[in-house]
């Protein structure tokens, strides 16, 4: 059975194919190498003893991408990760956001429409949750207006495949996660930040490492316990299964309507100290860091109900916090000792 999964280099997108691979499926990986590295093939094929098919290919290109399903017209379902992910970097160039984002979606559901692929998952993100009104938060909380346009572009893409889903024989799941962190157990594969990480948990260990001088904790006068913003941390294996366990019951009919959305975290809250004390204690590490003004834009907190996941999908993350913390160090480690 063989499964497309676009930004299949990338971070979550890695984790998926070395799981996919390891059950068995054929994967064709496309990536434009954008925001990952060829050599992540060669990780994967370490995890999972096979390796994936390869096109160096950008989704927004739809020749190409027409020329990779009739190359592999025995696609059966197309997990689609390939996306730009940065709030800031959004704001700035809201643009490039919106054509790349939407465009390589629109892309990929014709091509699955013209070669009759039925089956997508899609990743989309708390984030279309904005600042939540109730704790956790399930599937039915209102979608509030985007804080930034990479925001905006996950809740245009939840539309515009709800609606190709409604008009054709296309099946669809939306799977919004909540922080993805950590690292394969194995420190094979990871998260791998351009330049300056954005993300708390890659900054934490850039900085422990000795790469950053200090953490900046953004904001300790929020409305939580310690000041800080709370979020509901999700490993990475954890959210590679979770696709795994969606793409099998699009495969197998057992989806409940044609397009469906499950929030995929640990339905725990933790803080941002909190994660930095989880972090200090699994690595034996003191942490440099300092508290500075909020960041604009961060919601105070949010973690989610999972209930639907666990009792629809049969999934429920596994890892704990400290786990994921300990698998980003390693990981960390494994990179620094490599240069
Ligand atoms: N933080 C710091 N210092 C840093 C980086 C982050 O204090 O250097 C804090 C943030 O203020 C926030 C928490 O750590 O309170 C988590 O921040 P991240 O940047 O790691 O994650 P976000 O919650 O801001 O963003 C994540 C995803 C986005 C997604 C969003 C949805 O990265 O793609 O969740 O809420 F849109």
């Amino acid at each position: 059975m063989k499964i497309l999964v676009t930004g299949g280099t990338g971070y979550i997108g890695s984790h998926t194919t070395a799981e996919l691979l390891k059950k068995g499926y054929d994967v064709v990986v496309v990536d434009n190498l954008n925001n990952s590295e060829e050599w992540i093939l060669d990780r994967i094929e370490q995890v999972a003893g096979s390796r994936p098919y390869f096109s160096e290919i950008d989704c927004c290109n739809l020749s190409d991408l027409k020329k990779l399903f009739l190359l592999h017209s025995d696609i059966k379902a197309v997990i689609h990760f390939a996306a730009h992910k940065a709030v800031g970097e959004s704001v700035s160039n809201p643009l490039g956001y919106y054509k790349n984002n939407l465009l390589s979606l629109v892309n990929i559901l014709e091509c699955m429409q013209e070669t009759k692929v039925a089956n997508i998952v899609f990743s989309s993100s708390c984030t279309v949750y904005g600042e939540p009104q109730y704790l956790p938060v399930d599937e039915n909380h209102p979608v509030q207006k985007a804080t930034s346009p990479y925001g905006n572009t996950k809740q245009i893409c939840e539309q515009i495949l709800q609606d190709a889903v409604a008009s054709s024989n296309l099946k669809g799941i939306a799977l919004r996660y909540f922080n993805p962190v950590g690292a394969h157990e194995t420190a094979l594969l990871g998260e791998l930040p351009r330049g300056v990480p954005n993300n708390l948990v890659p900054f934490i260990t850039q900085t422990a490492i000795g790469k950053r001088k200090e953490l900046s904790i953004y904001g300790n006068d929020y409305d939580t316990p310690d000041g800080t913003c709370i979020r509901d941390y999700i490993h990475v294996v954890d959210l590679a299964d979770a696709h795994v366990v969606a793409i099998e019951r699009l495969l197998k009919n057992n989806n409940k309507t044609a397009y469906e959305v499950f929030n995929i975290g640990t339905g725990t809250g933790n803080s941002v100290l909190e994660a930095v004390n989880a972090f200090e204690k699994v690595s034996g590490q003191k942490l440099n860091y300092k508290f500075v003004p909020r960041r604009d834009g961060d919601i105070t907190k949010v973690y989610a109900d999972t209930t639907l996941a666990n009792n629809e999908l049969g999934w429920k993350a596994k890892h704990t916090l400290e786990e994921a913390l300990a698998s980003s160090w390693k990981w960390e480690k494994q990179l620094s000792s490599k240069k």
